[in-house]
């Protein structure tokens, strides 16, 4: 039987939805017949994944700071819900620098304010709360990151990451370690890709507005190396060990998870864009360096060995066919196709692929 067969019925509480993310989960998790809150602010762009599935009809949707502990605990007690994956985030590396004091408030105390009222939630039985593979302390290593590796960052997006894993640490500790017929875990995964996403400083999004605005597409880190996986690899994962969390609990309660593409799919900023722009008619790529940029990592990604071994969870798409269905949903997209039945389609491509 499909392990995601659980979801089936249940309630789901879900921190973020109405971002990239949290909206491919939203919509997935309501396909397999869950019954989802989400739990946000109001979607920041226009055109959101979250307005084109159609979600605030889909889910029962909250907009709500998760830095208001009051408005979370009394949303969350009201949802009753088996499972919670906490995604909301200020996700963005650049605009951590232009505003730390939110980045800290939102990864740090908004995380905890989510744990807290998990804490006081006898519902829940399963929580996968989501961090980043920035987490860890880049050491620009040729290799990749274990669950047990250092904690750390040199920019206030990583560093509140860190910390949100170590608030994440306490609070098992403190209270879920021994609480009955519960579980969690953090995960780390690196940069997403796929249909939908329109936030800015993202690579594909950026794409994407240079392609419907035929204007060029200017590289700042054109040899800058990342992780790319598409967004439904993750997704997956965060489900399976939910699953495992709410049927074993204590094999794998409190622990770190990493959930990276395989080694063949760390490539350059380059390498995508020039896989994406393929898909549409001269699209020109300038490489501008900007000298005082600030610090982004070169190179960083994760070890899964241990998803692979502990959870049985492999990354189904290598960076061909990510970038091959990350451009084909924009370009359905853009010729006015139904986003509901090609996200869909998707789906149950992904889900068929060995
Ligand atoms: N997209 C990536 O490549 C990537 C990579 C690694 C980790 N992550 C992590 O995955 C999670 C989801 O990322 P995403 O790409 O969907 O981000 P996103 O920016 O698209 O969405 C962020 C979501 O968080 C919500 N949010 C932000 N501040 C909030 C607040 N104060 N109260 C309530 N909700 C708030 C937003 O409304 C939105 O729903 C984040 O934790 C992010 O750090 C993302």
């Amino acid at each position: 039987m499909d392990i995601l067969n659980l979801f089936k019925g249940k309630s789901v509480f879900i921190t973020g939805h109405t971002g990239f993310k949290g909206a491919w989960l939203a919509f997935w998790l309501s396909e397999l017949g869950a019954n989802v809150t989400g739990y946000a602010l109001e979607a920041e762009y226009e055109n959101s994944l979250f307005d084109a599935l159609g979600l605030s009809n889909k889910v029962n949707h909250i907009i709500g700071d998760i830095r208001d502990l009051n408005a979370v605990q009394t949303a969350m007690n009201k949802a009753e819900p088996d499972f919670v994956f906490h995604l909301a985030a200020q996700a963005l590396l650049r605009r951590s620098y232009d505003d730390p004091l939110l980045t800290f408030s939102t990864n740090v105390m908004g995380a905890a304010s989510v744990l807290e009222a998990v804490r006081n939630c006898p519902s829940v039985r399963s929580l996968v709360y989501i961090t980043s593979d920035k987490c860890y302390f880049n050491k620009e290593w040729p290799w990749g990151y274990r669950e047990d590796d250092e904690l750390g960052g040199p920019d206030p997006y990583s560093g509140s990451k860190a910390c949100a894993e170590l608030v994440f640490q306490s609070y098992y500790l403190s209270y879920f370690q021994h609480r009955a017929a519960f579980g969690c875990g953090s995960t780390r995964a690196g940069n997403v890709i796929g249909g939908g996403d329109r936030s800015i400083d993202r690579i594909v999004p950026d794409i994407i507005r240079a392609a419907e605005n035929g204007e060029a597409i200017t590289l700042r880190s054109p040899d800058a190396t990342r992780p790319w996986q598409h967004v439904m690899d993750p997704l997956y994962g965060y489900m399976v060990l939910a699953a495992q969390l709410y049927n074993n609990p204590q094999a794998i309660n409190g622990e770190g998870w990493n959930f990276g593409p395989s080694s063949d799919s760390i490539r350059t900023v380059l390498d995508i864009t020039k896989g994406l722009t393929m898909l549409w008619d001269n699209i020109e790529i300038k490489i501008n360096r900007p000298k005082d940029a600030p610090h982004e990592a070169n190179l960083l990604h994760l070890s899964i060995d241990k998803a692979r071994s502990r959870l049985g969870w492999n990354p189904r798409y290598d960076f061909d066919l990510a970038v091959q269905e990350t451009g084909a949903w924009y370009k359905h997209a853009m010729d006015g196709d139904d986003i509901v039945n090609l996200t869909r389609a998707q789906i149950d491509r992904f889900m068929s692929h060995a």
